[in-house]
């Protein structure tokens, strides 16, 4: 039985998702992996980081955190009042990084991932900042302390886009991708092709919970250029700047403009692309070919696979030079749909 001592770092909705799943799953990790995960340390910004030695109880934290109680409460645990003190002095194999995404300067995710992989543990994480703005330099990082950081939840949660890539599509040289990255935006564009208006929309979205107070990341583009940069480095090798990505949101969008697409035998998606400007040759780097990166409402044919993904479900098309087409569908947003992605990772990290 191999033993992994997890780290939580950010305890909201994905860090208690993958609590219940790594709770739920025990004995299947067991016997079907050989893994025993146990979980030493959380943290949250409210209370601090906890830390015990034999391992923490995961009901009792799931239940402390649904009743917002301090996580302190947890009888036997070591306290500290900052993240990244608590993990520096204390460690452990993998680190789940699961604060919320800044895409200005990656705080504080990226400050907890590279002190994880800088002490020798392996990091998952679904945040989006560390993943965008640094995925060069932090898996230079992991490579340079002989870890693994892997990203699989930072797009389209735990529908496995990033392992197909990697791992399932490996030696295919892709040459281009686009994708519907982003559940809020939609949603709101398949209410506004059966009839409905913005505005309308996007209040139902914010009362259901799938769109944020501040819709902006969402609805103005950043949250797919987010994505877009994340796959630009993994799969295409290039560290891009978000503004390098062409980008439109879609509060212009009409529903005038949306019945006429629809009466053309079309559908208007938010489609997040990169492709390769020059086919590179059998076997050529495609490091060096021109990128091109985008994030703009378009209008596909009803016969695209994009154009028939409706509500918050997300999908990407891959091109590749040995299999014309692969598209992947599913969730790209929730508490356990997330938490399987990190869950997913961190079976991974044990196989290898
Ligand atoms: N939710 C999804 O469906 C989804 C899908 C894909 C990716 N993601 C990404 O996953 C990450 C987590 O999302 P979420 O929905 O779980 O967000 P959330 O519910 O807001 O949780 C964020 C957690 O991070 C904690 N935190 C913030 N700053 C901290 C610090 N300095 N030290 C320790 N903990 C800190 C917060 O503490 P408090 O509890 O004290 O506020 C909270 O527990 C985000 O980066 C998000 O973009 C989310």
């Amino acid at each position: 039985m191999k033993q992994l001592r997890l780290s939580i770092i950010g305890f909201g909705t994905v860090g208690q998702g993958l609590a219940e799943l790594l709770f739920g799953k025990e004995a299947l990790l067991k016997q079907d992996y050989g893994l025993d995960v146990k979980l030493v340390s959380v943290a949250n910004s409210r209370h601090g980081f906890i830390y015990r030695e034999n391992g923490l109880d995961i009901s009792m934290l799931l239940e402390l955190a649904a009743a917002r109680r301090p996580l302190t409460e947890h009888p036997g645990v070591s306290h500290w009042d900052n993240a990244l003190e608590g993990l520096r002095a204390t460690g452990g194999d993998v680190l789940a990084e699961a604060t919320g995404t800044n895409l200005r300067d990656a705080e504080p995710g990226v400050s907890h991932i590279r002190t994880a992989l800088s002490q020798g543990m392996h990091v998952v994480t679904a945040n989006k900042g560390p993943a965008a703005l640094y995925a060069q330099e932090l898996f230079a990082l992991a490579q340079a302390h002989g870890v693994q950081l892997r990203l699989e939840s930072t797009v389209m949660a735990g529908t496995p886009v990033i392992s197909t890539l990697r791992e399932g599509m490996a030696g295919a040289q892709v040459q281009a991708m686009r994708g519907i990255l982003n559940g809020t935006t939609n949603y709101i564009l398949s209410a506004m092709a059966a009839g409905r208006d913005y505005t309308d929309v996007l209040t139902e979205a914010q009362a259901q919970g799938y769109a944020e107070a501040d819709p902006t990341a969402d609805v103005e583009g950043y949250d797919a250029v987010a994505k877009t940069l994340i796959l630009a480095a993994l799969v295409f090798g290039r560290s891009l700047r978000p503004e390098q990505v062409a980008r439109q949101g879609i509060t212009h969008i009409t529903r005038e403009q949306m019945q006429q697409a629809r009466e053309q035998g079309k559908r208007i998606k938010l489609v997040a692309s990169l492709r390769l400007l020059q086919e590179p040759a059998a076997g050529a780097n495609t490091q060096t070919a021109p990128l091109e990166a985008r994030v703009e409402p378009m209008a596909l044919p009803e016969n695209d696979p994009l154009a028939r993904v409706d509500g918050v479900i997300n999908a990407i098309a891959i091109q590749s030079d040995t299999l014309p087409e692969v598209t992947v569908i599913g969730p790209g947003a929730g508490r356990l749909q997330t938490g399987q992605g990190l869950l997913s990772d961190l079976i991974a990290i044990a196989r290898k």
